[in-house]
């Protein structure tokens, strides 16, 4: 336990997490981004206070790319009996693997995945499935909400940056088959920076707009996706609506 404290000591952090007696890790952007994380801990901490009460014991959670668990983390604490984190890239798994240990939760593990080769037979279903901080960064973000539709026996939450909308009418085929719009993708290029511990990992990343992620969410097969109103002193991303969190249920 003391050589785990060492190690996190030793080094800067994405998150600030807070370690036995108080402590707090120290990060690579000397707190600059606290606020995104606390406000969307937030967001979803107090959507799913309304929607689960009583005792969390039996309920597993499904948190994809976990990055260093944060959000693992604090549902563990919150008390949801089981959280598994599925992250893309190694170092992340140790990283959160270690704040984990640290921490004394062992209902909290990790585990090495990309997103689009989750075998949902292998996880079984999860009561909440957490998708934050990922859609955007994705080549096939229609394939990864069927994964968390197919994931998910209650509730998801998704959290991502949005493009503005186009709206109107599409000649499809012949000025004789006319379709609307249901919503936009922007195409962002990370081809430079999938090094990078929060980015995409291949690089082509389709953001969606609002309108095109609830029609989606609604195809795919969820219930009610609804955008999460952002509290009044939210990170600015969420209170101007550049990225929104959507709850969904099954
Ligand atoms: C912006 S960070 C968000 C981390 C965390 N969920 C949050 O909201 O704070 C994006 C994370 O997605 C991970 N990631 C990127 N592509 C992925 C993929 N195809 N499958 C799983 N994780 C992926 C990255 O390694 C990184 O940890």
């Amino acid at each position: 336990m003391s050589q785990n404290l060492e190690q996190i000591r030793s080094r800067e952090w994405f998150y600030t997490f807070e370690l036995p007696g108080g402590e707090k890790t120290r990060t690579y952007h000397g707190g600059s981004l606290d606020a995104i994380h606390e406000t969307r801990w937030a967001m979803l901490r107090d959507w799913l206070r309304q929607r689960f009460q009583g005792d969390l014991g039996d309920l597993r959670v499904l948190d994809l790319a976990s990055h260093q668990g944060f959000f693992s983390i604090r549902m563990a604490q919150m008390g949801f009996g089981e959280v598994i984190g599925v992250e893309a890239r190694g170092q992340h798994v140790e990283d959160s693997s270690l704040i984990a240990a640290a921490l004394g939760m062992d209902q909290v593990s990790f585990r090495q995945g990309d997103i689009h080769d989750i075998d949902a037979g292998e996880l079984g279903q999860f009561d909440v499935v957490l998708m934050l901080g990922l859609l955007y960064h994705l080549e096939n973000p229609v394939g990864a909400l069927r994964t968390c539709r197919a994931l998910c026996r209650n509730a998801c939450l998704v959290e991502t940056q949005i493009v503005p909308g186009m709206t109107g009418q599409v000649d499809f085929g012949s000025y004789e088959f006319v379709r609307p719009l249901k919503g936009t993708f922007g195409i962002i290029d990370e081809t430079e920076e999938t090094h990078g511990p929060e980015t995409s990992i291949t690089g082509i990343c389709l953001v969606p707009s609002l309108d095109g992620l609830l029609w989606i969410m609604d195809k795919v097969g969820f219930e009610q996706p609804a955008v999460l109103p952002p509290p009044p002193d939210a990170y600015e991303q969420l209170r101007h609506g550049k990225r929104v969190m959507v709850s969904a249920t099954v």
